[in-house]
């Protein structure tokens, strides 16, 4: 049996020079980890994925407050007890999520531009805007205000991907992009 204490030298070959494919795996492993890490600022500042917008703390009674005054000011129509909104280009537009509902629908114009705020009264919902790979947490007590330029007519899908409770899947709203004024 042999005793290894700190006196003697341990056995091994790890004092031999490495391998030249140990070498090459090493430059590679290497350069791919400097790759990575160059991406990340580099996809922070280049990516296009950033929202422009600001956030807020806002209380979840006064976030209703605001959407109902919104709905109040700009509703044009009622499609299944829902309020159709349609604010003017340029203005702050409310979009409140509840358990299991996105309130109001929205009627927006192509190319014109909008402040999006997005709040929930109650739990964490998930904003996704269907067919599009548009998806952002919407938590109660924080307004998240997006800049938002609509690019395409359509009536388009709000799916809530954050599941919210027992009416998650039937959590859906509505944006309406219609061409219009002078756009
Ligand atoms: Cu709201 Cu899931």
């Amino acid at each position: 049996m042999t005793v290894t204490t700190g006196m003697s030298s341990p056995r091994g070959v790890w004092w031999k020079p490495a391998h030249r494919s140990e070498k090459i795996w090493f430059a590679v492993a290497f350069a791919w980890c400097m790759v990575l890490f160059a991406m990340m600022p580099l996809w922070h500042l280049r990516g296009g994925q950033n929202p422009t917008g600001i956030r807020a703390r806002v209380e979840p009674a006064d976030f209703r407050d605001r959407t109902n005054e919104f709905i109040a000011s700009y509703q044009v129509d009622e499609i299944d007890g829902m309020p159709v909104v349609e604010p003017p280009p340029g203005s702050d537009v409310y979009l409140m999520a509840m358990m299991w509902q996105w309130r109001p629908i929205l009627r927006l114009q192509r190319g014109a531009e909008y402040t999006l705020h997005l709040s929930s009264v109650d739990v964490n919902h998930g904003f996704n805007l269907y067919p599009f790979n548009v998806n952002f947490q919407v938590v109660p007590g924080y307004d998240y205000g997006l800049q938002i330029t609509p690019t395409e007519a359509g009536d388009f899908r709000i799916v809530c991907n954050e599941f919210c409770g027992i009416g998650h899947h039937l959590m859906v709203g509505r944006v309406i992009v219609v061409d219009g004024g002078d756009s």
